[in-house]
């Protein structure tokens, strides 16, 4: 007997695959035997990724706050991955809902704890004075950050609370932007003129937002939840994890945030204004934003506790 391996099998498998496409095994074959091996640089693309931290100044604690911002956004990404195999699945069940969700928490977690990378991070005196070259950009532009709430959520639980009463599921979605919480950090409701904060982000990003909005009118975190049957809706795992990542997302992650933001903005060497010119300290603390995902999930006094007792 031969002390070859045989390869006759795996031969066949890979010609009834390339006979389905109607290719011609041999070039694939053949390329094989031309093709670079891979290795992690070229699988990670690691030089790629290593040069998008580029400064705008010389401070050196600009590295952390650019590494850290694109750490959340690779994180962020993370998250839409998970959520969106929720929103496909054709066959959603209560151990698969609950996994995904566990995984989407701990990239939140993973973000709240980590916080402090910022919050203790960088030199004050240095942030203090590179900020400046920032302005009037602001963390708030992350179109990721929106893209997790959109896909989270009802549409209406984002609306400021002011207008929630004048909006419905016929409402058209440009007029719901319009009246989305975070529109208050740079529009003056009285005269309509909006900051450039706000005029940027829209200008680069509205089209997608209301295309994103409306894919996820019927398939966001909540609406697949209420098509589960009654008793995996009472699940008290999934439950769990719900409210787990509700609190995470829009209490405790807003805190760290608002913590670090008080920090450098108010700290001896912070001159109290944010760069993206919002009236921050209101805009961002959760008792007044009450911005909540899974509001069924919670009991009337929680809600009404909301972000007070941090
Ligand atoms: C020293 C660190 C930070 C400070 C001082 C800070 C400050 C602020 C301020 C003042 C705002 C309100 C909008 C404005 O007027 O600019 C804001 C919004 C925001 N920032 Fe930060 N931020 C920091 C770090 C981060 C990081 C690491 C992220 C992660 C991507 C981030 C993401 C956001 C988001 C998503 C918003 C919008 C939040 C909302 O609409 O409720 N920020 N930030």
């Amino acid at each position: 007997m031969s002390d070859q391996p045989n390869y006759d099998n795996l031969l066949k498998k890979l010609q009834s695959k390339y006979d389905a496409q109607s290719e011609d095994t041999e070039n694939y074959l053949e390329g094989l035997l031309y093709s670079k091996s891979i290795t992690y640089w070229d699988y990670i693309h690691t030089d790629a990724l290593l040069s998008l931290q580029i400064q705008r100044t010389t401070f050196p604690d600009e590295m952390v706050f650019i590494a850290y911002h694109q750490i959340n956004e690779l994180i962020f990404k993370m998250i839409l991955w998970e959520i969106s195999q929720v929103a496909d699945n054709e066959n959603l069940d209560v151990t698969f809902f609950e996994s995904k969700l566990m995984r989407i928490s701990r990239y939140f977690d993973m973000l709240t704890t980590s916080f402090n990378i910022m919050r203790e991070g960088m030199d004050a005196e240095q942030y203090s004075k590179f900020r400046h070259t920032l302005t009037p950009a602001s963390g708030f532009q992350s179109a990721q950050y929106r893209l997790i709430e959109f896909a989270s959520t009802e549409l209406i639980n984002l609306i400021d609370a002011r207008f929630r009463k004048t909006i419905d599921r016929n409402t058209p979605f440009e007029h719901a932007l319009e009246h989305l919480y975070w529109q208050a950090a740079g529009k003056d409701y009285k005269t309509g003129e909006k900051s450039s904060l706000l005029t940027n982000f829209e200008n680069r990003y509205k089209e997608e937002f209301i295309t994103f909005m409306k894919t996820y009118n019927t398939k966001n975190l909540w609406s697949r939840f209420k098509e589960l049957p009654k008793e995996a809706q009472e699940d008290k795992d999934l439950v769990k994890a719900m409210r787990h990542y509700d609190h995470t997302v829009n209490i405790t992650w807003v805190m760290a945030h608002y913590n670090a933001a008080k920090h450098y903005i108010l700290g001896p060497d912070g001159d109290g204004e944010a760069t993206g010119g919002s009236d921050w300290q209101k805009y961002m603390h959760p008792k007044y934003q009450r911005r909540v995902f899974f509001p069924e999930l919670w009991s009337t006094d929680e809600l009404k506790n909301w972000g007070t007792d941090v």
